[in-house]
């Protein structure tokens, strides 16, 4: 199998010029298994519309200092305020990230993205409710040196969002080297509860990455890698290894986003304190919510009180990711216990960064009682409250399907057809027996034999945990069950979820059956859902529907 040896090589990304025309095209043409995708052209500036907030946000190879030594050539958002309240724009610790943009509920923002980059390239604002042609979809890939403008007003509540590209088949590979970026949107009800601001707020942006002796990202796209998702040997907050961060013994608000390709992280303190959840992917939580430790996947958000009253200057307290089952499928797990395998497993257990008490002070604000009451949907408005949309979601590899079919642009069939203006009960779970074209054979080869597979049945070895991520409007969780089996694994993840809060990603895990109930208002259009496993994303495991 040729082919697949190919793959299996080390991609170093960004080696070869600072442009960066090396590796990624090669990995994501060997990816291809979707055809070429089909290109609308840009939107320009609307005359009519005036907007309160300009952005320019130019994508563009960069240099940036993440470990010591030689700087690594990157990708980057890089953006500048045309027009805007001051403080719109701030850096985050001089990374490749981009600026974080910081919005209020009610503005109306305009952001003209400009592609310096040598391939396509479109951007999504993951968690905002905006029209469908301001949506980033792939169908709007810019070409280098093309401009597109998005014009759009901020409908959500405060909450962190944040945005990434969403080019076909080469959002792993865009994201990989380093084009994200956050967006904290701010409310007057959000305002009103007085939470730590300033300097108090610290927005911790988690991804994963393996570097070269030289510095250099490293995109390690064999077979293994792409079917559980890429996961990186070191761990980046904020675009730099080993981040500590110096606070006062007060309260923290720390705003923490899941930049990662395809990492699940089970956040836990070090000490054993719980922790105490503000907010989640749409905003803050009624009240606050207090956990042992807290399941954090691709694509979701935490919004998290850190009171570090009454620790000592020169004391350090660590978030960690605690170990956990099921994140990728035991045929994965055992395979990597056998090699060893370097760096940090799926499921392992590593710290994450560490804070570390540099000052104290007595004057630490009081948690509050009540937060701010999320605008949840519920059952009694759903359309189909017996009838379940499916999203069934299929994992073989080269084969990553939703409802039983890879992604086709203008594809959506009777399931994925959405009254506007309707509340849609959704059932997502894991579809299995979907084998029929693989082949066991192939399967083998690929997998390392099917002897490693003992007595377990195929499908309980393949299964393993996917983010999915609906665009559009926020939903609310309804349940989450387990199907017969797994309940070992799940007792490793089982506390670590928030289910009242308004959601736009959440993972499933092994065996696992959520229901979702999502409202498609104001806009109709085509509308993208997905895993945020990125490299199941790009692979095909995503999916449209059509609102109108
Ligand atoms: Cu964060 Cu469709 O993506
Ligand atoms: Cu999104
Ligand atoms: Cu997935």
């Amino acid at each position: 199998m040729p082919k697949e040896k190919a793959l299996s090589r080390r991609v170093v990304l960004g080696g070869l010029a600072a442009g960066g025309l090396a590796a990624s095209p090669i990995a994501a043409r060997a990816m291809r298994a979707m055809g070429p995708m089909k290109r609308l052209p840009p939107r320009w500036a609307s005359p009519s519309f005036s907007p309160d907030v300009e952005i320019e946000l130019v994508a563009a190879p960069a240099r940036a200092q993440i470990l010591a030594g030689a700087p690594t050539n990157v990708w980057r958002y890089a953006a500048r305020l045309i027009k805007g309240p001051e403080g719109t724009l701030t850096r985050l610790n001089d990374s490749y990230l981009a600026e974080l943009l910081r919005l209020r509920t009610g503005q109306k923002l305009r952001i003209m993205l400009r592609n310096q980059l040598p391939e396509q390239n479109i951007a999504h604002w993951h968690g905002l409710h905006v029209p469908a042609e301001a949506d980033g979809h792939p169908v709007y890939a810019l070409d280098p040196g093309e401009t597109y403008v998005y014009e759009f007003e901020v409908r959500n509540r405060a909450g962190f969002y944040f945005f990434h590209p969403h080019t076909h088949e080469a959002t792993a590979t865009q994201v990989y080297r380093g084009l994200a970026g956050g967006i904290i949107v701010n409310d007057a009800q959000e305002d009103a509860l007085g939470l730590p601001s300033g300097e108090y707020e610290l927005p911790i942006v988690l991804q994963d990455r393996t570097f070269n002796d030289d510095n250099q990202l490293v995109y390690d796209v064999g077979m293994h890698e792409r079917m559980i998702g890429f996961q990186g040997e070191r761990i980046l907050v904020n675009g730099k290894a080993d981040f500590v961060q110096d606070v006062a013994s007060r309260a923290y608000r720390l705003r923490i986003l899941n930049a990662s390709n395809a990492r699940i992280y089970k956040l836990a303190w070090d000490d054993g304190s719980p922790i105490v959840v503000l907010g989640v992917d749409g905003g803050l939580l009624e009240a606050p919510e207090t956990k042992p430790y807290v399941m954090l996947a691709p694509g979701e958000r935490l919004d998290v009180w850190a009171d570090f009253s009454g620790r000592k200057s020169g004391s350090t307290i660590v978030m960690r990711s605690a170990p956990f089952a099921g994140a990728v499928p035991r045929m994965a797990e055992r395979m990597q216990r056998m090699m060893g395998g370097s760096g940090l497993p799926a499921g392992g257990d590593f710290p994450l960064f560490a804070l570390r008490v540099a000052r104290e002070t007595s004057d630490s604000p009081a948690l509050p009682k009540r937060l701010s009451k999320p605008p949840l949907p519920r059952l009694e408005e759903a359309a189909n409250p017996n009838a379940p949309r499916p999203i069934a979601i299929s994992e073989m590899p080269m084969a990553m399907l939703i409802n039983g079919r890879p992604y086709a642009y203008d594809d959506a069939m009777e399931i994925e057809k959405i009254p506007l203006g309707t509340t849609q009960l959704f059932e997502i779970f894991h579809q299995h027996g979907g084998m029929g074209h693989m082949g066991m054979g192939h399967m083998g080869m690929g997998m390392g034999g099917m002897g490693m597979m003992g007595g377990m049945g195929m499908e309980a070895m393949m299964s393993m945990a996917h983010p999915i991520h609906l665009h559009g409007q926020q939903f609310a969780i309804l349940g989450r069950t387990l199907e017969m089996g797994d309940e070992e694994d799940y007792a490793t993840v089982k506390d670590g979820f928030i289910m009242s809060g308004l959601k736009d990603t959440v993972p499933v895990f092994s065996r696992e059956r959520v229901r979702i109930l999502k409202p498609f208002g104001d806009y109709a259009g085509t509308f993208m859902y997905h895993c945020h496993n990125l490299e199941h994303e790009d692979m095909g495991m995503m999916r449209e529907f059509v609102v109108g």
